[in-house]
């Protein structure tokens, strides 16, 4: 599939649920909690027969996220029948880690999740300190994210990232700790930029932290960073090498690297049904009606390639955008 400026796209991003077992300040303040109610909510059914009409487009990644998908019961069989899709080359999942380590019928629900096909997990982590964890995810859980990871690589996992939310006046700190965690366990680290998905109020002026203005920071301590252009992952991350090492760190400057949209290859599909051309535009399209009123296959195909069409030449971030739906219901 290409649309109008020529992205090609083959990536969906697919929210399985609103719920999250933490409260980040930049997605989802105590104060924003509406769940949406079950029946709004596709199924694992509906959700696959989306996938499977996807996939017969060119859809070839999928990476599953929520709120926290690990707290949608059912999710490692869910990412069986996901990997088992004709097409489908790739199988990620972003999670916060919390639930990594849970026993799930005599297994980590991380060991569940490779044992179904899952190559790649993408771990929020924004501080290695227990404290700033707290303050920034709204509960006391690092142990259980350290512990997650541990079980993450036991588990054999193929490809573990970390992502760390840049906040001003938290993050500077944190910075070289977790670039430190992250070459020590081999685990890829992203940088990312605040962005205005879930409420306009923490992006301000005094929260924002720019990933130039972390690199200069990492640069201090490490001597300057060496681009690496050729080496990318599915996203928007421009990676550098830590002088003196192999390890490569991301940052992924949405709102400050104008360049930011010339390569996306995505569709969201949020919990509810919803096809979403991209993260940062008020553009959605409703695919639950017609799945509920027993679209057939060629049906569901034009409502995508529709979406496909409508796709911006990139995200209005920058144009005082002001977030209509919470990050949460939206998936990262
Ligand atoms: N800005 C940038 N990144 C965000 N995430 C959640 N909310 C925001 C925001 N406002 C990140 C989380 C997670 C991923 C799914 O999205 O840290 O890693
Ligand atoms: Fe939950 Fe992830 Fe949002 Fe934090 S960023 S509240 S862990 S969904």
């Amino acid at each position: 599939m290409e649309d109008t400026f020529g992205h090609h796209i083959s990536y969906l991003r697919l929210s399985i649920t609103d719920r999250c077992n933490e409260r980040c300040r930049y997605c989802m303040p105590e104060e924003e909690q509406a769940w949406f109610a079950r029946e709004e909510v596709l199924s694992y059914e509906e959700m696959l027969r989306l996938v499977r009409v996807g996939a017969r487009l060119g859809i070839r990644k999928l990476r599953v996220t929520g709120g926290e998908p690990l707290t949608r019961p059912g999710v490692i069989e869910f990412c069986q029948e996901l990997a088992a899709v004709p097409g489908i080359e790739s199988l990620g999942i972003s999670t916060n880690g919390t639930l990594l380590a849970a026993e799930r019928e005599g297994e980590t629900m991380a060991q569940g999740l490779v044992r179904a096909g899952v190559s790649g997990l993408n771990v929020s982590l924004d501080s290695l300190q227990r404290e700033i964890y707290q303050r920034s995810t709204q509960r006391d859980l690092l142990p259980r994210v350290l512990a997650g990871l541990d079980a993450a690589v036991a588990a054999g996992c193929a490809s573990i990232r970390l992502n760390c939310v840049l906040m001003k006046g938290q993050s500077e700190a944190e910075l070289l700790p977790l670039i430190r965690f992250a070459g020590e366990r081999g685990f890829l680290l992203r940088f990312i930029e605040l962005m205005p998905v879930s409420t306009r109020d923490v992006l301000t002026e005094e929260n924002f932290l720019a990933t130039g203005t972390a690199r200069a920071l990492i640069e201090v301590e490490t001597g300057p960073l060496i681009p690496q252009p050729d080496f990318k992952t599915n996203g928007p991350a421009l990676y550098y090498r830590v002088p003196g090492t192999e390890q490569r760190i991301g940052f992924i400057g949405a709102m400050t690297n104008l360049h930011f949209c010339e390569s996306c290859n995505k569709l969201r599909l949020t919990c509810d049904g919803k096809l979403r051309p991209c993260l940062g535009s008020y553009l959605e399209f409703d695919l639950r009606d017609a799945l509920r009123a027993g679209a057939d296959d060629a049906e569901l195909e034009r409502l995508v390639l529709g979406v496909v069409a409508r796709k911006p030449k990139e995200h209005d971030f920058r144009d005082n955008y002001q977030p209509n739906r919470r990050m949460i219901a939206i998936g990262g």
